[in-house]
């Protein structure tokens, strides 16, 4: 055999000797050997298709690419749909498919796919835009229902204008790429369903809204600890509470009128927060949703606490005094909306409709927008 490296290792094993009589100082393998690491029984793992099929798609010979199997019919879509359309691909993934998987599919199709068929798989890769043969997308119907070996077969053995890249990108790879794609499908899936497959993107918008979760929630360990913290400063002002009320009426019921404004403040107004983000289905309010609904469970309590403020009105509003009232002019007008008993059913209505949002969202919030 002529040198093809000059002076290489090479060049000696492969020499002219004379020591067998075709001259090569090599043996040809016997029929049928197999390499080791190169016994491909394994049909479905190595060729993605069903044992037995081997033979229905041969792999494109190098001398023929790009061209490798034909999109059917070259022109229209196939007519049959789903795995009946790739009667021969495996539609099970011969691997686990984990997580590893995937990740290293997403970095390997990123590598060898995306430049033509996208990043998303819907077929704008770079070179597309520079004019190359534009693929179908992946999340057409079609191929989101094409069984997992027909990705396979078109990495390993080109399909149409796309060229085989069963040389550059190893058998595992080839899998890890097709179950990243699958993965690109669901995802571009939800995003379509999201941005209004057939809904408008109003109708998008109320489905996330009326997704108000109510599972059960286990509170922090650490929650225990300023409950306790809380409970003890709690028992501490009660006693000066009491006190002050034994000891100076008036300013007692102006005292807790404040503390109640800043409390029910507090519990209301994160109930407003949490109403706007219903309504507005913003994603903004998703990490701060669990505190504000918490501030809202307290809604109950701020309504007993509420009660003092009725028994105690005569010394915290002097339009509660008949007196007062009748002495003053402007008094008298507003005693049609200035009077206990309106006062006391306008509150008894507003906290009606407090509680029903704070502990009945979700009939409420799916109220608020049309059903799709
Ligand atoms: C150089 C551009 C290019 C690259 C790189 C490329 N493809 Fe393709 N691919 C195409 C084109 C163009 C077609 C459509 C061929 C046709 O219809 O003639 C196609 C077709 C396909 C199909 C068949 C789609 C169908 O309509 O049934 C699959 C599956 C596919 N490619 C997967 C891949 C994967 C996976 C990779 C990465 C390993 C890849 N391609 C890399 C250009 C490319």
């Amino acid at each position: 055999m002529p040198s093809r490296h000059a002076g290489s290792a090479e060049d000696e094993a492969l020499s002219l000797i004379n020591f067998f009589r075709d001259g090569l100082s090599t043996r040809q393998p016997i029929e049928g050997t197999v390499a080791r690491g190169f016994l491909k029984e394994d049909t479905e793992f190595f060729t993605g298709k069903k044992a037995g099929k081997v033979s229905a798609n041969p792999p494109a010979v190098p001398s023929q690419a790009p061209a490798g199997p034909q999109p059917s019919g070259a022109t229209a879509a196939p007519a049959l749909q789903g795995p009946a359309a790739y009667p021969d691909d495996v539609e099970v993934f011969p691997i686990a498919v984990t997580k590893e998987v995937v990740t290293r599919g997403k970095e390997r199709y990123e590598i060898f796919c995306s430049a033509c068929h996208g990043l998303t798989g819907n077929g704008d890769g770079m070179i597309v835009r520079r004019g190359f043969r534009r693929a179908a997308s992946f999340n057409d119907d079609r191929l989101r229902q094409a069984p997992v070996g027909h990705f396979f077969d078109a990495i390993t053995n080109g399909w149409g204008s796309m060229p085989s890249y069963a040389a550059q990108i190893p058998t595992e790879d080839r899998w890890a790429i097709t179950a990243y794609i699958r993965a690109l499908q669901l995802s571009q899936q939800t995003e379509q369903k999201r941005s209004g497959a057939g809904t408008s993107g109003r109708c998008a918008g109320d489905k996330r809204r009326a997704s108000v979760t109510r599972g059960p929630y286990n509170a922090p360990p650490n929650v225990n600890r300023v409950q306790q913290r809380a409970l003890i400063v709690g028992a501490v002002f009660t006693v000066i509470f009491v006190v002050g009320f034994f000891l100076n009426r008036d300013q007692f019921f102006y005292s807790y009128l404040f503390a109640f404004s800043f409390w029910a403040g507090i519990s209301i107004g994160a109930l407003a927060l949490l109403m706007l983000q219903h309504l507005t289905g913003g994603g903004w309010g998703l990490v701060i949703r669990r505190v504000l609904e918490a501030a809202t469970r307290t809604l109950p309590l701020v309504l007993i606490l509420f009660v003092p403020i009725v028994l105690g009105a005569h010394r915290i509003y002097k339009w509660t005094d008949a007196h007062t009232v009748a002495e003053h002019p402007v008094l008298t007008e507003k005693s049609k909306y200035l009077n206990l008993p309106f006062f006391t059913a306008r509150a008894a209505i507003y906290f009606a409709i407090w509680l029903a949002l704070a502990l009945f969202p979700e009939p409420l919030v799916a109220l608020a927008g049309p059903h799709c």
